[in-house]
């Protein structure tokens, strides 16, 4: 069991019955499927070519266009993954035929995440202006609307929390328009059900929805968040 890193003056109990469970659930996580060996970092790097052609050599992909998975677990890389290849995360056309037609192979999946998690932690870029709203936001949430701040989940400088907990992904050093992108996509996936305005389209076009955070855990932050609220914490955690 881990313990929090920091606890705000709001968190309530929904959050840390949640963190909790996760906790637990991450222990699930780590027991490998029958047959498959934690997965091999060496193997992976030659398995991973095709992914590094988007992601980058070493998961540091220069375009804002593919996430980094430098230094991201292997638990969560391989989630999404297969949740592409199921079609729980299908916002995105490009990863969802990657992952019908890559990996196929259960250890080949193992052996790439290994090889993606064991390189140097990703890292922003500085920015040249203020991100001292944003660096409040991911500190303390915002208590008049209930939104809790990052660092509860998202570890010290959004690198995760403590070491084996592989819920909760690294987001500081991300790319500002992926961190943006998905956070919409929560907060779409959140408030669809009461704004007719936002309706689930297809894969590439129009407004798309994430929904496969564990017991919404996600949805419910991003739902809070103002869309300046969301320019100031990705600006923020991008250049961590
Ligand atoms: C043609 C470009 C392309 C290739 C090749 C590619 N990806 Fe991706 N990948 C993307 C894009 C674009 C996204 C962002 C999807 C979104 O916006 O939701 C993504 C997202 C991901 C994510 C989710 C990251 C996160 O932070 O949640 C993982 C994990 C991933 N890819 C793994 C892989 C692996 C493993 C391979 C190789 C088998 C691979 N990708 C190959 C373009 C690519
Ligand atoms: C109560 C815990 C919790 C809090 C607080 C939290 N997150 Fe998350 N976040 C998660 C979990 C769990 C996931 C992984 C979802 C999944 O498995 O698909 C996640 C995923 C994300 C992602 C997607 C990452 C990727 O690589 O695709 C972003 C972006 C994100 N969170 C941003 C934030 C921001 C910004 C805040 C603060 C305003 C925040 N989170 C607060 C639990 C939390």
């Amino acid at each position: 069991m881990n313990i929090l890193f920091k606890l705000s003056p709001n968190l309530s109990a929904w959050v840390i019955s949640t963190i909790f469970a996760f906790s637990a659930a991450n222990i699930v996580f780590a027991v490998e499927p029958f047959g498959v060996e934690p997965g091999d970092p060496e193997k992976g790097k030659v398995t991973s070519g095709l992914c590094q052609g988007c992601h980058g050599e070493d998961g540091m992909s220069a375009s804002d266009d593919f996430p980094r998975l430098a230094g991201q677990h292997a638990a969560y890389i391989r989630k999404q993954f297969s949740e592409f290849n199921k079609g729980v995360r299908y916002n995105t056309d490009t990863m969802m035929g990657v992952s019908q037609d890559s990996l196929t192979a259960k250890q080949d999946l193992y052996d790439v995440a290994a090889y993606f998690a064991s390189q140097k932690v990703m890292i922003g870029d500085k920015l040249d202006k203020d991100v001292s709203k944003g660096r409040n936001l991911f500190f303390n949430g915002n208590p008049a609307t209930g939104l809790y701040g990052c660092v509860n989940c998202h570890g010290e400088n959004g690198k995760g929390r403590s070491p084996g907990n592989e819920v909760f992904p690294v987001i500081g050093g991300q790319h500002k328009a992926y961190l943006v992108k998905q956070l919409k996509e929560f907060r779409a996936a959140a408030l669809s059900p009461q704004d007719p305005d936002i309706v689930f389209k297809e894969a590439g076009s129009g407004i798309e929805m994430r929904k496969n955070d564990p017991a919404g855990i996600m949805r419910n932050i991003a739902q809070r968040l103002s869309d300046e609220e969301l320019d100031e914490v990705t600006d923020y955690l991008s250049q961590l």
